[in-house]
């Protein structure tokens, strides 16, 4: 999907899901575990306000359980509940239906005292590009595709799916826009796959994710590609990986997009290994 964000499209697209939200009981804000900082929309706690919620940490199986667990506590010390998920493999996807039947517990409990029984809880799905919310809907649904809404904010015959526990799922997700502003946050955007817009060439991107990669996962790198790191360059390890795949060019150049290309898709579907590339802060 490709949406440019002009500040004008970031306004309607949060005027339309502010809508939306005034039909929903809860909100399930999907973030990326690999980097649930930098998949986090900018605005989303001024959007969402004090709406029940709950952040589910998509991609789990491609992010580091420890650091995973670490997240987990350090959202609840914020006091935000927050699910693990690997929306392929359907993990977590019940605990979404049971801490969301937590959550609404009080409004339903109101509801019944009125003696109105039974009205089901809804909900709505929102975050950035190809962070799986698509993927997450037809797991919550169990069904194999759910037609993709390439529109930000959502579409306007709106479908409720039934889900189990009496919930119903808003069928189309709100998709909202990254903080593409820090140049850090673009670059773990990037890493991952969620900005497809090139934000530079792919033979740099690739240098800035061997770099990082050296600091926080060097033994997955000296693993999958045989080679040593240490007292090297991002660079000559580059080089290194380059030789060791046969990315050789005429005149025995090292073919640096094709390198590239390796390890960035390598990294996304989780072949290095499971890596976190952000860690929370003490709290
Ligand atoms: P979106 O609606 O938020 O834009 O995301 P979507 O569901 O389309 O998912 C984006 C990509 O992420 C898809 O890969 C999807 O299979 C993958 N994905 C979603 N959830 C998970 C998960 O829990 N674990 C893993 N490993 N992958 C997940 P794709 O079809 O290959 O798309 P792309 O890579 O070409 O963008």
């Amino acid at each position: 999907m490709n949406i440019n964000w002009f500040p004008g499209h970031m306004k309607k697209t949060r005027e339309l899901l502010q809508k939306n939200l005034k039909l929903v009981d809860i909100v399930y804000e999907l973030i990326d575990s690999r980097i649930p900082l930098s998949s986090r929309n900018p605005e989303i706690d001024k959007i969402v306000q004090n709406k029940p919620r709950i952040v589910i940490m998509n991609k789990s199986d491609l992010s580091n359980s420890n650091i995973n667990k670490e997240w987990v506590e350090y959202f609840s010390k914020l006091g935000v509940n927050t699910v693990l998920v690997d929306a392929i493999k359907n993990k977590g996807v019940s605990q979404i239906i049971s801490e969301t039947n937590n959550l609404v517990k009080e409004k339903k409990e109101k509801l019944l005292s009125r003696g109105i029984k039974n009205k089901p809880i809804r909900a709505m799905i929102v975050g950035i590009p190809n962070v799986g919310k698509s993927t997450l809907i037809n797991s919550l649904a169990g069904r194999k595709s759910a037609k993709t809404g390439d529109r930000p904010g959502v579409t306007k015959g709106k479908q409720w799916i039934k889900l189990k526990g009496n919930i119903e799922l808003l069928d189309t997700p709100g998709i909202l826009w990254p903080k593409f502003e820090e140049q850090e946050v673009a670059l773990n955007l990037a890493f991952t796959g969620a900005i497809k817009d090139e934000i530079m060439d792919i033979e740099t991107l690739a240098l800035k994710l061997i770099e990082k990669l050296m600091v926080l996962a060097s033994n997955s790198i000296e693993k999958r590609y045989d080679v040593m790191i240490e007292g090297k360059t991002s660079l000559q390890v580059m080089d290194d990986i380059g030789i060791r795949r046969g990315c050789i060019l005429r005149k025995k150049e090292i073919d640096y997009a094709r390198v590239a290309n390796i390890v960035l898709d390598e990294f996304r579907d989780g072949t290095i290994g499971d890596i976190s590339l952000e860690t929370p802060k003490k709290i």
